[in-house]
C-alpha cells in the first residue's frame, strides 16, 4: 500500500514519517529508511555545527534532511555562564548542593553542553548562522518563531517547518511563510504546551483552512503506532513527527541506565516539568522531576538560569548513569517502544501497522 502524501511527493521521501533525533546516526538510518529526518542542534555548540551537519550529508548524498533550533524567550541575556551563575538565588544553589549529597553524585570529567554553556541570543546567532550557512534541505524552529531567520532560510532555498503548540501560533507562521507545520500537542516529549495531539492536529488544520493557506500539517506527540498514524492521516495531516520512538534505537546509543528506564516506562510514566530547562518539558519520571515537585522545593528558574543552575550536576548524572536521577525528555508515546530495536525495524512496525488500520477501516 502506498502512504505516500503530497509532502511525501514535494520533499521526495517515500513515507510520510518524520523524526527528530539528537543523533546523527538516527538521521541516517531514517533517511535511509525512507523517513524524513530532522537533526535536532539545539544542544550543539556552535562551532560543531558546521562539520556535524557536513558529515551527514555526506553520507545522505542527496537524501533530504532537516535541522531543529530552538528560540526560546530568556529571563536574561548573560554573556556567559559564570554571568549567568552569579545571579542564582542562595536558596538555588543550597537545593542542589543538597541533591548532589543525598545521591552521591561524582563531578562531571567530560565536557558537556549543559555544564559548559548558557543559552544566550548570541549563541542562537552563532547555531542559526552555521545551519544557514550548511548544505542542510530544511530548517525546523521550535519554541519561538523568529521570522528573520525564517526569511533567510527561505532566501537560501531551505524548506521551513514551524513546531507549534497552540492554533494561536499558526497565523504568525503562515504570515512568517511557513512551508510545513508541525502540529505538536501536549503528549510530546520535550517542550510542550498544554493542548493533546488529537485536539491540536485538527485545531490547526482548521485554522490553516480558515486563512486560505495550503500548508501541509503534520501531527506530533505520543505517536507510537501504526493506529495513530491512520488516525493522524485520517485528520488530514500529512505526516507523523516522532521523537521519543528512537531513543530505543541501537542507532541512538542510549545509555544504558537511560535505556532501561525507557523501555520500562508507561505512558503515565512521563511528567511535564520545569525542572529540566525552565520551560514546560514533558520528561521521563525519575527522582530529579519528583524532587523538585517535592514540598518545599524551590520552583525552578526560568530559562536560561535553571541550567546555569543545574548544568553540571546534569551532565554528572548523565555521565555517571546516577540511577534514580538519569532521565530524558519522552512522550506519552514511550509506551510503545518496550525493546532495544532498529530505526528500520520501527518504520517497518508503523508502517505495516498503519497498513493493518487503514484495511480494517475499509473492511468495517
Ligand atoms: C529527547 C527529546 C528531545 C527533544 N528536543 C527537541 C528540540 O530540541 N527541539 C524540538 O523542536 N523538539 C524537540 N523534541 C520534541 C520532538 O521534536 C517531537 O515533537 C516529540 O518528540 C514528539 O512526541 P513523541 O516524543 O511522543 O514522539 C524533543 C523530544 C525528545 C524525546
Amino acid at each position: 500500500m502506498n502512504l505516500r502524501t503530497p509532502l511525501c511527493e514535494r520533499l521526495g521521501i517515500e513515507h510520510p514519517i518524520f523524526g527528530f533525533s539528537h543523533s546523527a546516526e538516527v538521521t541516517v538510518a531514517l533517511a535511509e529508511s525512507g523517513g524524513y529526518p530532522v537533526f535536532g542542534a539545539a544542544r550543539e555548540a556552535p562551532e560543531r555545527i558546521a562539520g556535524e551537519l557536513a558529515a551527514i550529508r555526506g553520507r545522505l548524498g542527496k537524501r533530504p534532511f532537516g535541522v531543529d533550533l530552538m528560540y526560546p524567550k530568556l529571563a536574561g541575556d548573560e554573556p556567559d555562564r559564570a554571568a549567568a551563575r552569579a545571579k542564582l538565588p542562595p536558596e538555588h544553589i543550597a537545593f542542589v548542593e543538597r541533591l548532589k549529597r543525598k545521591y552521591a553524585v561524582p563531578a562531571p570529567t567530560k565536557p558537556n553542553f549543559f555544564a559548559d554553556r548558557v543559552r544566550n541570543r548570541a549563541f542562537f546567532r552563532a547555531q542559526t548562522e552555521a545551519v544557514l550557512a550548511s548544505e542542510v534541505d530544511a530548517v525546523v524552529t521550535a519554541v519561538g518563531l523568529p521570522r528573520e531567520v525564517i526569511a533567510e532560510a527561505k532566501a537560501r532555498g531551505k524548506t521551513t517547518f514551524a513546531m507549534v503548540g497552540s492554533v494561536r501560533h499558526v497565523a504568525a507562521a503562515l504570515e512568517a511563510g511557513i512551508d510545513v507545520l508541525v502540529a505538536q500537542g501536549y503528549d510530546a516529549g520535550g517542550h510542550t504546551g498544554p493542548v493533546g495531539t488529537f485536539t491540536l492536529v485538527p485545531e490547526v488544520l482548521d485554522a490553516v483552512q480558515q486563512a486560505g493557506a495550503e500548508v501541509p500539517v503534520l501531527a506530533a506527540g505520543g505517536v507510537g503506532s501504526g493506529r495513530q498514524i491512520a488516525a493522524a492521516l485520517a485528520m488530514g495531516a500529512q505526516g507523523v513527527w516522532l521523537g521519543t520512538a528512537w531513543l530505543a534505537t541501537r542507532e541512538y546509543g542510549t545509555p544504558p541506565v537511560l535505556l532501561r528506564k525507557l523501555l520500562a516506562a508507561r505512558s503515565e510514566d512521563t511528567v511535564i516539568s520545569r525542572a529540566h530547562s525552565g520551560k514546560p518539558c514533558r520528561v521521563l519520571r525519575s527522582r530529579w522531576s519528583d524532587e523538585w515537585s517535592a514540598p518545599g522545593a524551590p520552583e525552578p528558574l526560568p530559562m536560561p538560569y535553571q541550567h546555569a543552575l543545574t548544568g553540571e550536576l546534569l551532565a554528572a548524572i548523565e555521565e555517571h548513569q546516577v540511577e534514580p536521577l538519569v532521565y530524558e525528555a519522552a512522550g506519552q508515546s514511550v509506551a510503545w517502544f518496550n525493546e532495544l530495536t532498529t530505526v528500520r525495524a520501527v518504520v517497518a512496525r508503523l508502517l505495516a501497522e498503519t497498513e493493518l488500520a487503514l484495511a480494517r477501516l475499509r473492511a468495517a
